[in-house]
């Protein structure tokens, strides 16, 4: 993969696609992970002294038309403050205006244009409207790791019309979760968790051929425990699944482990009413691992030698059912610190470790949810494929 260290930047005007697809929470950034991740990307760009760097993202899912809960504007003062200095701010990612005062930048500016898909012709990713973004840059930097299994006009259409290469970013996602795939140390364990086994019936089928344990936790293992014939209350269950579910169970064998006791509830509102079940009873949600699978899943990943986590163990928002989501960071944490390579994915996963302070424990934690998994799949990610090679 040709990366940005192999780029002759100086005097270039530098389009570069990040993903700033960050969650907001009451009209503020909640989780600036998606914005430090770039930091040493936009700044080692800076240090080549380009022309100027333009910076295009999404946000959000809106639709192909322009809608203020969507706009970029948002993550301006907090990317600002990380890297130190203005960011010029466009209030569309195309047009006249956008063309016209981007030329007339001072050298070493950044520019952020608003999210691009207030256009639907990125989505689709349109000729015209790739060629248009294409125009403001001499070459391409590609740093979205977390898009990069979409084929938008910003991933793959703009490659193949600039000299190319992937960030920083890309190429650490990419050496980590390579890593997992090619030799891992062992014992190897996998902890899944969230809400659909729908979303992660591939990624398992993938996983099961590399891992020693495959620990399930979350929404999804009611879904495995119905279709074995437990009782599994008012808990999500996913019924057209229950039979790949069975499928999965069967040709995992002994490396599946899934929760053997559960905390329930009647309520995810307060007052919450919960205590720890063997089994789920009717009336009751299960709404977080139960302390006997917190022990033996803590145990499995203390012997581990390398670790993947992708989705929380029960409804981590709710603090009352956080205990789980929060002991399995805190133990992959140790394990990381004790020698092995521990890897999170997942936006959840992610929100949970960053609640805990524990970040800085990981070997890694990708930016990616649907990117990682469909790395770990082991498929191509068309923004990656579509980067110049070496
Ligand atoms: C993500 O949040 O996983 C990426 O930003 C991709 O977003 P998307 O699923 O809306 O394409």
């Amino acid at each position: 993969m040709r990366t940005l260290k192999d780029m002759d930047l100086a005097g270039k005007k530098v389009l570069v696609r990040v993903d700033f697809n960050v969650p907001v929470k009451n009209g503020e950034v909640s989780d600036d992970t998606r914005l430090s991740a770039h930091v040493p990307t936009i700044k080692s760009i800076l240090e080549k002294k380009p022309a100027r760097i333009i910076l295009m993202s999404h946000l959000g899912r809106p639709k192909g038309a322009a809608s203020p809960e969507f706009s970029l504007k948002i993550v301006l003062p907090r990317l600002e403050k990380l890297l130190g200095q203005k960011v010029h701010f466009f209030e569309d990612c195309v047009g006249k205006e956008t063309g016209g005062g981007l030329e007339k930048l001072p050298g070493g500016s950044i520019a952020l244009l608003e999210n691009l898909r207030f256009h639907a012709e990125e989505k689709n990713n349109d000729d015209n409207f790739a060629k248009t973004l294409a125009s403001y840059g001499d070459v391409f930097i590609q740093d979205a790791f977390a898009v990069s299994h979409r084929a938008h006009a910003s991933t793959v259409g703009i490659p193949a019309l600039l000299p190319s290469a992937a960030g920083f970013l890309i190429e650490k996602e990419v050496k980590y979760l390579s890593e997992l795939l090619q030799n891992p140390r062992r014992p190897f364990a996998a902890v899944l968790g969230g809400a659909k086994v729908s979303t992660k019936i591939s990624v398992m089928k993938s996983l099961l051929s590399k891992v020693d344990y495959l620990l399930v936790g979350g929404a999804m293992s009611y879904t495995f425990l119905k279709a074995r014939g437990e009782n599994t209350g008012l808990s999500l269950v996913e019924d057209d699944f229950l039979e790949k579910a069975r499928e999965i169970a069967a040709e995992a064998g002994n490396k599946l482990l899934l929760p053997s006791d559960h905390l329930i509830s009647k309520s995810f509102k307060e007052p919450l009413e919960s205590s720890a079940a063997g089994a789920i009873p009717d009336g009751f949600y299960g709404v977080d691992i139960g302390p006997e699978t917190l022990r033996e899943y803590s145990r499995i990943l203390k012997s581990a030698k390398t670790i993947f986590w992708n989705g929380p163990m029960g409804v981590f928002e709710v603090d009352a059912f956080a205990e789980g989501t929060k002991t399995i960071a805190g133990v992959i944490a140790e394990a990381t610190k004790a020698g092995a390579v521990s890897v999170a994915g997942g936006g959840d996963s992610v929100a949970a470790i960053n609640k805990t302070g524990l970040a800085e424990d990981f070997s890694h934690i990708s930016t990616g949810g649907g990117a990682s998994l469909e790395f770990v799949e082991g498929r191509n990610l068309p923004g990656i494929e579509a980067l110049n090679q070496e």
